[in-house]
């Protein structure tokens, strides 16, 4: 079986594929133009596709009827028509569950990072503005006892939760497709309506899969709605803010601040104005930037592949 892989990822897993007899490709130059990835994907049976950026949609299980896997190195699969997979009988692939300590240590780091006005002071530093000793400047709020509301407490909510509530004494609600037991009874937490999650949060964390009906579900009425002391934090997907209503919602004093590590389109503009305010924190889309959970993806991905290529059905699958 023939596998393309459109950008190198850690050695272990192409280790894996090698060593399971799999023949592996991977191109020279990694910013290959729609049109060269889509002709490598014709000419090979599986996919360990890395990043967003190119969509597994109709026209392209139309234009590549040889590929028969799609082993995602990723967690979210916005980016399949899921449903055209599963009518075509192509498994996809995800890796879940070894960049949940990662990715919500991201969430975790924004919500200090803005509760503490981290962007403002490194700039005044780099600006050479240290200042004196002000007892009423820049000041942050603290997190302890303040409520924490997930939306989507899945395994990456599930463990932003636990740590804010280990560090902070957090209080913790949710909004979620079904109400998880398990997180009520280990983090007391509490199932909410969307208006409620939306009304009650000190601080509004996004982990929920995205699908497009969700596309701007934080949005100026929303925004309005929220407490003027919320911090909105997004590691989940760009798609799920209105990046102009955020704007206003910020300048307005709406709501008091927002950490973002995926933006609506990535890479952010550097033109974007959220960019100007001292109450944003932006990152790169770097929830699972580590080597632990990079690696693990690896695996997962490769074992997804190699379990396809021996007939089995595949561990990680996004469309069961
Ligand atoms: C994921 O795994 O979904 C991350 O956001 C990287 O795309």
């Amino acid at each position: 079986m023939k596998v393309f892989v459109n950008r190198r990822i850690p050695q272990t897993g192409i280790n894996m594929l090698k060593e399971a007899g799999l023949e592996v490709f991977i191109p020279e130059h990694e910013n290959l133009s729609h049109e060269e990835w889509l002709i490598y994907c014709q000419n090979h049976d599986a996919i360990l596709s890395v990043g967003g950026e190119f969509k597994y949609d109709k026209d392209f299980f139309a234009q590549c009827p040889n590929i028969k896997t799609i082993a995602l190195y990723s967690v979210g699969f916005d980016h399949v028509d899921i449903q055209e997979a599963n009518r075509r009988q192509i498994p996809v692939g995800n890796t879940p569950d070894v960049l949940s300590k990662a990715t919500s240590d991201v969430a975790f780091l924004l919500m200090q990072s803005v509760a503490r006005r981290a962007s403002y002071n490194f700039q005044k530093v780099k600006d050479g503005n240290w200042g004196d000793f002000d007892p009423l400047h820049a000041l942050g709020q603290e997190l302890y006892g303040k409520t924490l509301g997930i939306l989507g407490l899945g395994r990456i909510g599930f463990e932003m939760a636990k740590k804010s509530q280990k560090a902070f004494d957090m209080n913790i609600i949710y909004h979620n497709r079904h109400q998880n037991e398990d997180a009520d009874k280990e983090l007391n937490a509490t199932y909410v309506s969307f208006e409620d999650l939306i009304a009650q949060s000190d601080v509004l964390s996004v982990h929920a899969n995205f699908n497009p009906e969700q596309k701007d579900l934080f949005n100026g009425p929303v925004f309005e709605k929220m407490k003027d002391n919320t911090i909105f934090i997004n590691t989940a997907r760009g798609g799920f803010q209105n990046e102009k209503d955020l704007y206003e919602a910020l300048v307005s004093k709406q709501i008091c601040g927002a950490g973002l590590d995926v933006t609506n389109p990535e890479p952010m503009s550097k033109e974007n104005p959220l960019l100007e305010l001292s109450n944003v924190c932006v990152l790169p889309h770097i929830g699972s930037a580590t080597i632990e959970a990079r690696t693990g993806m690896a695996k997962i991905a490769a074992e997804n592949i190699i379990a396809f290529s021996k007939g089995e059905k595949i561990p990680y699958c996004a469309n069961p």
